[in-house]
């Protein structure tokens, strides 16, 4: 049987700063993804995105795709995608369960949508448009969550196991984004991954979080991507692991960003973790 998702190694996102350092040091990095986003008005980054492409395996994360606007995806955008991705053959598609454009304009913030038959039916036919214009399956991420819909009628993942089945697109499992959303709506993140399907699980995100404060008391976690994983965050990825078995894993750090060879240190932190967790897997299995 072939295997969807050879690369077992975890990967780490591929910022500007970093395109010259990679080219010319070439260093062992299992692969990398890339917000299209940063490098459709950038022929430069282009050019130096695809030299990496023909060394490296590469995945195509967009943030602005809007999968979830209820105005309909911007086909030029998409079409701008496609184009890239004829450049990169990347080995992943993905982008986010949100919305992000409304009547032509464009916001800088992946926004959520209520789960029910009207949401499904909108963004199942924007998938299926995705997946038919740039000939790839995609990947679709869950957010991170800081409140819920009144008039949602469907969980979170009865929502994307019920997107899968109907366009058979696969999941993008944001671990980090898990543990935000369990700890700011108050649920278990483990049973939200024990409810995932796992068989369609092609990519893990793992992502720094900041813990802030509430006037009244509690606290609220925010989703930044500036910071290292947090041990929370690794002991979750530990459990997706024993679930859905090794799935390519990328660090995504995306503001204050360190050196390259920070990132790689945590992708090298999450192929240990993951490696533990296969080993306890197969010694519960043996005993
Ligand atoms: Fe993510």
């Amino acid at each position: 049987m072939t295997d969807l998702y050879p690369q077992r190694s975890a990967g780490v996102g591929l910022r500007l700063q970093h395109l010259a350092q990679v080219l010319r040091d070439r260093p062992a990095a299992a692969w990398f993804e890339v917000h299209p986003e940063n490098f459709l008005a950038n022929p430069h980054a282009a050019e130096m995105l695809e030299a990496i492409a023909a060394l490296y395996p590469v995945s195509v994360h967009s943030v602005g795709i809007s999968a979830g606007s209820v105005g309909g995806i911007d086909r030029t955008h998409v079409a701008r995608i496609r184009s890239l991705v004829a450049r990169l053959d990347p080995i992943l598609l993905s982008g986010h369960l949100a919305w992000s454009t409304h009547d032509g304009d464009y916001l800088n913030d992946l926004l959520p949508l209520p789960y029910h038959a009207e949401s499904l039916g909108v963004i199942c036919d924007h998938i299926a448009e995705i997946q038919d214009a740039l000939g790839m399956v995609f990947h679709l991420e869950n957010p991170s969550n800081y409140l819920g819909f009144a008039d949602s009628t469907m969980t979170e993942t009865a929502f994307l196991g019920e997107i899968v089945r109907r366009t058979g697109c696969r999941l993008l499992c944001d671990v980090s984004n898990i543990h935000v959303s369990a700890h700011n709506l108050g649920y278990d993140a483990r049973r939200y991954i024990d409810e995932l399907p796992a068989d369609a699980i092609g990519e893990l995100h793992l992502g720094g979080f900041e813990v802030e404060a509430e006037a009244g008391g509690g606290s609220v976690i925010i989703d930044t991507h500036a910071r290292p994983i947090a041990p929370e965050a690794w002991d979750l990825y530990a459990y997706a692991i024993a679930r859905f078995g090794r799935r390519p894993t990328l660090i995504e750090w995306d503001s204050a960003i360190p050196s390259l060879d920070r990132l790689l240190a945590e992708a090298g932190k999450a192929d240990a973790v993951a490696a533990a967790a296969e080993r306890e897997v197969r010694h519960a299995v043996t005993v």
